[in-house]
């Protein structure tokens, strides 16, 4: 037994934590979206994992070349990431432009990828499509940049979202043709969930999911002031009720349930989701009104000290500049460590 415990201990604390890694673009407002599906796993895994958060300010550049509201929205997203509940004490949370080792790793791994390839991802047609006058060679390699994020710090687990898929197996090929070239050097990274948690918040309105640029009347942003987020849940899409009990749920009807399902007490779904059931044409039981009333209500006692604790930090600044210096500390000690180890495996170390 005893001996058995000894033996434990030295393999927990040889056992060194998994290394995830994820990066935040600072354009636009975060929602309720992006925290369901991006931030809650983050506050999950803090514990769990050894964890670097960035905000991605140079992949900015490649679309928003406005760098004087980029530096706000930069503040902002560290501050909405705090309130969200990631704790710039158990993570690194920093700024990548704060990091420049990750600039030299792209220029190695640059030589490693293809013309050709690049020009395939479908985020770039995307880009090429919605910002014709701006082909750069910046949105060429964005995907060579983010593997430079990723590799960085040797990350083996990247929370992302399924658009992410392709970047990620990028990310794969430039550090194997690294390794097959100049010996091994990177583990392979791989796109990461709870798979059980990740749900998906269509838009008030029941078509597609909450979005930074789309409609902003039927995305709730975790910026929203209390009022603001009772009238967009009074505006979104219902109907007459169902014909008959038990029926499926229209898409736009099973979302308000979603988010109810997140944010107001089971017991409060539960009475809801009864009469829903027991609903027919003639005999509505359920009322829409009441619901979204009810769901404001549970929606603003969810989003109304997020938004209050984000709005202290940005009014903060000094804390702020304090948190980002710190992160990017605590990372270029990591990027350094792997920098060395990459310029001496490509030959770059003459000193
Ligand atoms: N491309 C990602 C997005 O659009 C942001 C990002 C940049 C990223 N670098 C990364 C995500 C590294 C994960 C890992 O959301």
């Amino acid at each position: 037994m005893a001996k058995n415990g000894v033996v434990i201990h030295y393999l927990r604390t040889a056992m060194k934590k998994e290394i995830v890694l994820s990066g935040i673009r600072p354009t636009g407002f975060l929602h309720l979206g992006n925290y369901f599906g991006a931030m809650r796993n983050y506050v999950r895994m803090q514990d769990e994992y050894d964890c670097y958060f960035f905000v991605a300010n140079w992949h900015s550049l490649t679309t928003h070349p406005d760098t004087k509201t980029l530096q706000e929205s930069v503040l902002r997203v560290v501050a909405e990431n705090i309130a969200c509940g990631l704790d710039p004490e158990k993570v690194s949370l920093y700024v990548q432009s704060d990091v420049p080792e990750i600039a030299e790793l792209y220029l190695y791994l640059n030589m490693l990828a293809y013309k050709g390839e690049l020009e395939k991802t479908t985020t770039f047609k995307d880009k090429v499509r919605m910002q014709p006058e701006n082909v750069n060679a910046g949105l060429l390699t964005y995907p060579v940049l983010q593997a430079a994020d990723i590799l960085i710090h040797r990350a083996v687990k990247v929370p992302v979202g399924k658009d992410q898929e392709q970047n990620l197996e990028m990310a794969r090929n430039f550090a194997e043709r690294f390794n097959h070239r100049y010996g091994e050097t990177f583990p392979l990274p791989y796109a990461f969930n709870y798979n059980s948690e990740l749900v998906k918040i269509m838009g008030l309105d029941g078509i597609g999911k909450m979005s930074k640029s789309e409609n902003q009347m039927t995305t709730l942003f975790l910026a929203d002031e209390d009022d603001m987020i009772r009238l967009k849940v009074k505006k979104a899409k219902t109907d007459s009720g169902p014909l008959a009990p038990n029926s499926a749920k229209p898409d736009y009807i099973q979302n308000l349930f979603t988010l109810m399902g997140l944010v107001s007490s089971a017991d409060t779904v539960k009475k809801f989701e009864d009469d829903f059931n027991n609903s027919s044409e003639g005999n509505c039981i359920i009322r829409y009104g009441d619901m979204k009333k009810q769901l404001a209500e549970d929606m603003v006692n969810f989003i109304n000290p997020i938004r209050t604790k984000a709005l202290d930090l940005q009014n903060n600044k000094e804390l702020l500049l304090k948190i980002i210096r710190q992160g990017a500390d605590k990372a270029r000690t990591s990027a350094s460590a792997t920098l060395s180890t990459v310029r001496k495996a490509v030959g770059m170390e003459y000193l």
